[in-house]
Parts: C-alpha cells; structure tokens; sequence
C-alpha cells in the first residue's frame, strides 16, 4: 500500500516534470518570431528616409572614404569635428518631414567607417558627446521623435571603425592619440589580440545601440572588407535577436542580414524576397554643398514607383548639415515626393508586387486583396491604354486621386484557347493627366488572374 502510494506520487512527479519540459518550448517560441513575422511591417513600408550625418558635414567632404582613400590625413579629416555643432537639432522637425514625405521608416547612421558615433558610447571618445561640441546625444532624441510621428526607427552601423587602433587600416594614422580614444581595460590588452579586442568592442557597441535604444531596424554596412567569420557575424545575429526578438538587419551582415540592399542601381529584374534600394538624392550620401547634381524630383518618383511595383522599398538618402538643418533642396524633394504618394496613397500602401512584364507598359502593382489592379503611366497616353493577358472580369476603372472612371472595351483575344482580349482602356481628361506619375485603377469583379502564355499555333 505504502509502496502504491509512494509510487503513484512519484510517477505524478515524473509526468508534471515531463509536461512542464514539453510545454517550456512551446512557450519559449511564443516569444520567438519567425523572420516572415518579424519582417511584417517592412514589407509593407515602401518609403525609408537614409540620413548620413557626421563630421563629413562640417566641410562637406565625403564621407569616411578620404581616408580609406588617403585623400585627407587622419587628422585634418577630424579636425571636422569642431565643427559638428548640432546647433539646431531638432529632430521632431525631420520626423513631421519624414511622415509628410510619406515615409514608415528612417535610417540614420549611428556610426560611419570613420568610428565618430553620434551617441555617448563608453567604447570610444571619438564621439559627439566627447569629441565634438555637440555633447548630447544624438540618437536617443532622434528615436524618440521618429516613434511619436509612428516611424520604425532604423540605425546604420558599420561594421568597419578605420579609427579604433586595433581594427587593420591601409593609411597612417596617429596611433598613440587613437590609443587615448579608445581606452581598453588592462586584462584585454594582456590576454585578447588585436582581433579579439576589435570584437569584444564590437559588441560592446552593438550592445549599447541594441539595448539604449532598441532600434526597428539594423542597416550594417561595410562587412565586404572581412568574412563572416572574422565578424563573428552569426555570433551578434543571435545576440541582436536575443536582446530583442523584434529587431531586423539589412543585408550587409555577410550572410546574415534579413534581407536584400542593393545600392544606387536600381535592378532591372525583379530581385527576389524582401528587398531595398538605397540610393542618394544628388551623388553624395552626406551633405555636400559642392554637389547641386539632385536627381529631379520626376525621376525620384518614377524610382519610387518602379521600385514599389517590383516589391521593393525606397531607402532615399540626405544628409543634415553640421547643425542639424537640412538642405532647402532636399526638403524639396520630401515635400514633393510625399504629396505625389499621399494623392495616390491606395496604389502605395495597400499594394504589392505588380505584373511581370507583357501586360502593359509600365509599372504596375497589385492590391493586396488581389481586386485592383494599378497602371502607372509616365507621359501623356495616345489613342488608348491596352492592358494584355487579364482574364479577370472588370468592375470600374478610375484615374487614382481624381474623381475620374474611364470607359473600356475588350476586344480579340482567342476564346477557344482562353488567351483573353487587350483591354482598351479610354486616356484620361488632361487635367487628370498627373504631373509626375498617373495612375489608373483597374477594379476587378473577382480575384486577378492573368494569362502568361505564348500564344497559340
Ligand atoms: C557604401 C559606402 C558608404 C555609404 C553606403 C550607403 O557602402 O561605403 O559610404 O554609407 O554605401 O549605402
């Protein structure tokens, strides 16, 4: 009896322990996202603000580069930094700009190639707070302002630091000062190499951003000058993710980025997965008032469009002056790029991917419940606008932003091998006729299906 009950007890034990274990990863995953989870909002973000702001701004060189380059000695680059007064930093300004620009995202760079950080990091002096008369922190208000307009917040690092004494550089520099810069604790310098040092710093920065600030987004950039493994790339994937389960990464960690960044090209085929491009608004990535070659505010929207409609986000780069002002010019372009997307906004952000080519000329991008169909169209259109392979059945066609619909008819096609008619479209009123970019609602009956065949014979 004795040994019954004591048995029975036991194998109560046994089962609680066994449920609990099999429940305790069940619970852990309910904190764990999958990455499709935890790209969500990005895909759907379509528009990124890129702010490239450092001690480059102050005499407008270019950034990092001249001394990778050996175009300006290590000190004379830095003698910059005197001028780095964030004087007029407001960035509650830039995040209304950002929001009326119709951007979901906003990207600065915390830290560049050349080591300078805009926040206090314990890691090195070479910061604003102690190397420059700004002396606040740069990125903490920044985040708090870009969150209250409702934007991720979103933070380039680079990998590289050209300046911390144990990362291997092609150029002179003043070793003993950048010693001074970047104090390490004793035992480091006694038990660590040069590369285990740069690594423990790495982290302890990556540690820092990560954990002061919890950023949306991670942009890293420069990985290409090591492999993986020499930045313990899989290593701080695992440690972001720990110290925030939420957190994304651009493509720049080696082989361990969320999704695709190309840069400046836009791709001419349709990149697969999650993508980005990041390009500049004139030729330079921080503000340099020597550069007036700003790309027409026609061309950044026909960007934007292309980019949208392959099912990318634009990631569109300025850079803040020294005191924390923007260029006239490049608020210029925000200002007119968001009151194109906010005129068109059901075709921006409500969409996905458009139509591989052969149906129209142009653009196109798909609502996401499959019913609309939208047609960007660039100039004045002749005769008609034929729209090829559509086998959904049309219920109304309106010119986006207008109080326009326009008639159709469809016509040919060979029903007996079900190759649907072009549509023939009627053009648009010129009024409706957009300056930049016009687009054209094709609101279907039932779910778009397209016809992508070769023909008959
Ligand atoms: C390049 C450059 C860098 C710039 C970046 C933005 O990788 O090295 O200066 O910040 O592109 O994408």
């Amino acid at each position: 009896m004795f040994y019954n009950s004591g048995f029975l007890i036991m194998k109560k034990i046994i089962l609680l322990i066994l449920a609990v274990a099999g429940l305790s990863p069940a619970l852990f995953s309910q904190n764990k996202e999958t990455k499709e989870q935890r790209l969500e909002w990005f895909k759907n973000a379509k528009l990124g603000i890129f702010m490239h702001w450092g001690v480059y701004s102050v005499n407008g060189t270019v950034e990092s580069w001249p001394l990778k380059n050996k175009q300006m000695t290590w000190e004379d680059y830095f003698k910059q930094a005197k001028g780095f007064t964030a004087a007029n930093y407001n960035p509650s300004e830039w995040a209304e700009l950002f929001r009326k620009a119709g951007a979901r995202y906003v990207v600065l760079t915390s830290k560049h190639h050349d080591g300078f950080a805009l926040w206090p990091t314990k890691y090195s002096k070479l910061n604003c707070v102690d190397y420059s008369p700004a002396k606040r922190d740069l990125i903490g208000p920044y985040a708090e302002a870009m969150r209250k307009e409702g934007l991720k917040v979103g933070l380039y690092f680079s990998l590289i630091d050209w300046s911390h004494p144990d990362y291997p550089v092609n150029f002179k520099r003043p070793v003993k000062e950048l010693k001074k810069l970047y104090p390490q604790p004793n035992w480091q310098k006694k038990h660590l190499n040069a590369h285990e040092r740069f690594i423990k710093f790495l982290f302890g920065q990556m540690d820092e951003i990560a954990n002061n600030y919890k950023p949306d987004l991670l942009w890293f950039d420069g990985g290409w000058e090591h492999d993986a493994e020499w930045w313990r790339a899989g290593e701080l994937k695992d440690s972001l993710l720990k110290w925030d389960p939420h957190i994304i990464v651009n493509g720049r960690l080696r082989d361990h980025g969320d999704y695709r960044t190309p840069e400046q090209g836009i791709p001419v085929t349709r990149p697969g997965g999650i993508w980005e491009l990041c390009m500049t608004t004139n030729d330079n990535w921080g503000y340099r008032p020597s550069d007036t070659n700003y790309k027409p505010l026609a061309q950044i929207i026909r960007t934007f469009v292309e980019v949208i409609s392959e099912g990318g986000n634009l990631l569109l780069d300025i850079g803040p002056k020294a005191d924390g002002t923007l260029d006239k010019k490049q608020v210029e372009i925000l200002e007119g790029l968001g009151k194109w997307i906010n005129k068109h906004k059901e075709a921006v952000y409500d969409t996905k991917a458009g139509l591989l080519p052969g149906h129209f000329y142009g653009p196109t991008l798909i609502s996401k419940d499959d019913k609309t169909l939208y047609l960007a169209i660039y100039g004045i259109p002749k005769n008609y606008i034929g729209l090829k392979g559509l086998k959904s059945k049309i219920k109304d066609i309106r010119v986006v932003g207008t109080d326009e619909h326009l008639g159709w008819v469809r016509n040919g096609g060979a029903v007996w091998s079900r190759i649907p008619g072009i549509v023939r479209i009627n053009v648009p009123g010129k009024e409706n006729i957009d300056k930049y970019v016009t687009v054209i609602a094709v609101d279907l009956k039932e779910p778009l299906k397209v016809y992508r065949g070769a023909g008959n014979n």
